[in-house]
């Protein structure tokens, strides 16, 4: 079986990759090194450098004829979405336009996208549910929203069937140290409380200590990449079986307080993590767990990594090279 990895280099992408080759697939990259980074691209999987704002090229590689194609190739910074709208519609939702119309011509079905939680916004009830009402706090969230309409439309005119997967707080690194590429300038809670740890950055900001949660810190559900990748493969092989679309969330189902997450780094890492409370931060919901029990039902997933001391040591082990004594 032929996939096409479309960000097959980024952070997640090049997991996705991983988890398709472990299973035997024939893998092909296409990513625009923007984000991604030459080290993530593995020796089995074929590499075409391209962009998907560039039809031609989108044409070019499909060509190649393929069972079926994941799609991450995206802009992903929440606050930048509010500051810099046109640059996320452009990637994100006429960037996927090309690659659905594309994949339409070359008859490559299903399509496995990349989707986030971001898409329901606050939660009005917890743990969300796939039916939560869907009401983007941010651009970025709105953009996959817009993105998932698109797919849906796609499937009942073109019978182009895909698979929506919303991810809740992605984290942690390949148990077996596999991928290479560490992301620059990190926006998310765990790679910017190693930076503290190997002295990249002074200090944490913990986000706020007075929201309704049990130490004041706010509650997400992280959930390890490797076990997100997983799921990629089990959607894929669900769709080519049922023959039928299919939007889940990926989440752990348990949630871990910012302070809970510094605590355990503190003792797995060995290192101080100098951290301060400051004010909120604009658009953080106190609490965010999904529910996950669809993606148990359907597709039989269980996350294996995503207990907390996993996600600290295997990112750890990405960072502890560059302590600076
Ligand atoms: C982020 C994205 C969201 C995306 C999700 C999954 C933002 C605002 N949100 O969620 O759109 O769907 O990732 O990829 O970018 N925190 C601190 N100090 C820090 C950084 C974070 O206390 O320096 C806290 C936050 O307040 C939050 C938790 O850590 O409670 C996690 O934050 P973060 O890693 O940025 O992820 P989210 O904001 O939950």
């Amino acid at each position: 079986m032929r996939i096409l990895v479309i960000g097959g280099a980024g952070y997640i992408g090049s997991h996705v990759t991983r988890a398709f080759l472990d299973k035997g697939y024939d893998v092909t990259v296409f990513d625009n090194l923007q984000t991604g980074f030459r080290e993530n691209l593995f020796e089995e999987a074929n590499f075409v450098h391209g962009d998907i704002m560039r039809p031609e090229q989108l044409g070019a590689v499909m060509a190649g004829g393929y069972d079926g194609c994941v799609h991450l190739a995206a802009l992903k910074a929440a606050g930048q979405s509010m500051l810099h709208p046109a640059e996320y519609s452009h990637a994100n939702i006429s960037g996927t336009i090309n690659v659905l119309n594309h994949a339409s011509a070359a008859k490559i079905s299903p399509i496995i996208f990349s989707s986030s939680a971001a898409v329901y916004g606050s939660p009005q009830y917890l743990p969300v549910d796939e039916n939560h009402p869907k009401d983007p706090e941010n651009f970025y969230g709105f953009t996959k929203l817009e993105i998932e309409r698109l797919l849906d439309w796609y499937d009942r005119l073109k019978g182009m069937r895909y698979a929506a997967i919303r991810y809740f707080n992605a984290a942690g690194y390949d148990v077996q140290e596999r991928i290479k590429g560490l992301e620059l300038n990190p926006e998310n809670l765990l790679p910017i409380m190693m930076e503290v740890a190997v002295g990249i950055r002074p200090k944490l900001s913990i986000f706020g200590d007075d929201y309704p949660t049990r130490d004041g810190s706010g509650i997400r559900d992280y959930v390890h990449v490797s076990d997100l990748a997983e799921a990629h493969v089990s959607a894929f092989e669900y769709i080519l079986k049922q023959k039928k679309s299919l939007t889940v969330n990926l989440g752990s189902q348990a949630g871990v307080s910012v302070i809970e997450m510094l605590e355990r780094a503190r003792v797995i890492t060995g290192r101080k993590i100098p951290a301060e409370v400051t004010h909120r931060r604009a658009g953080d919901p106190a609490e965010l767990v999904a529910s996950s029990g669809k993606a148990l039902e359907l597709l039989g997933w269980v996350p294996k990594y995503s207990d907390v001391d996993t996600l600290v040591s295997t990112t750890w082990k990405m960072y502890e090279k560059y302590v600076i004594r």
